[in-house]
């Protein structure tokens, strides 16, 4: 029987890195529903779209030509036969994203390619081989896929957030590098709340805090949070 995980989170809670490794645990297809809002934002910077022109936006997402890699170890990100994988990840498209994924018409396209791609990890032709899949987000554990096999939140205390992402991007945790990444974490997470409620569990949602836990203990939590789930 195919398993499909939901998680939910704001930014640097995580999500990635729990996503993955339970993708890799259980043999799953791994989709990370942020990246197509991404590649959303990279495409209408290509095709020179004024990001405020929401009908122009929702236009050009509604024919996005977008390649996703559901694999935990490669999610390599092709939009219109570019590699976008790491463009999608720079400053730029990371501080204008929250432009498109509050675009409602946008999230409204993206919200059925997400739901193919659920439904076909599930069946036996998929990139999983029918195992089924991890989808990570802001909206999966609500609206993509309220009946998800296993539902969790992670969230992570807001210091905590912006001390990892600070880390990741630019390797230290000092002051400059905090206040270089507050306006990713703060401001983002504020504009993209507008349209997603992903700072409090829904119902039947299991909330993950790593606030005080190392990467390990959150990884084995989220184990067990699978485990019962999927008993239950
Ligand atoms: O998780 P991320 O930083 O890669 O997400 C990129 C942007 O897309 C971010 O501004 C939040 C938004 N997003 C969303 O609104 N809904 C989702 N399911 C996933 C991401």
């Amino acid at each position: 029987m195919s398993l499909v995980i939901a998680l939910d989170g704001p930014s640097g809670s995580g999500k990635s890195t729990v996503g993955r490794h339970l993708a890799r645990v259980h043999g799953l297809g791994y989709l990370d529903t942020g990246a197509m809002f991404r590649a959303a934002a990279w495409y209408c910077h290509h095709r020179g779209i004024d990001l405020d022109d929401a009908a122009a936006v929702v236009d050009a997402v509604a024919t996005l030509p977008l390649e996703l890699d559901l694999d935990p170890d490669a999610t390599g990100v092709v939009v219109d036969g570019v590699d976008v994988t790491a463009a999608i990840r720079t400053t730029e498209v990371t501080t204008h994203v929250s432009r498109v994924a509050t675009n409602l018409g946008v999230r409204a396209e993206l919200k059925a390619s997400q739901r193919a791609i659920i439904a076909r990890e599930g069946t036996p032709q998929g990139w999983s081989e029918g195992r089924g899949i991890v989808a990570e987000g802001r909206d999966i554990t609500t609206v993509i896929a309220p009946d998800a096999d296993v539902r969790i939140l992670l969230v992570a205390r807001a210091e905590a957030r912006l001390a990892r992402r600070a880390l990741e991007l630019h390797g230290s945790a000092d002051d400059g590098a905090l206040e270089a990444t507050r306006d990713q974490i703060e401001r983002r997470d504020a504009d993209d709340s507008t349209v997603s409620q992903f700072l409090a569990a829904a119902d039947g949602v299991v909330t993950l805090d790593s606030s005080h836990l190392s990467l390990a203990e959150t990884l084995a939590a989220a184990e067990r949070i699978v485990a019962e789930q999927r008993g239950s």
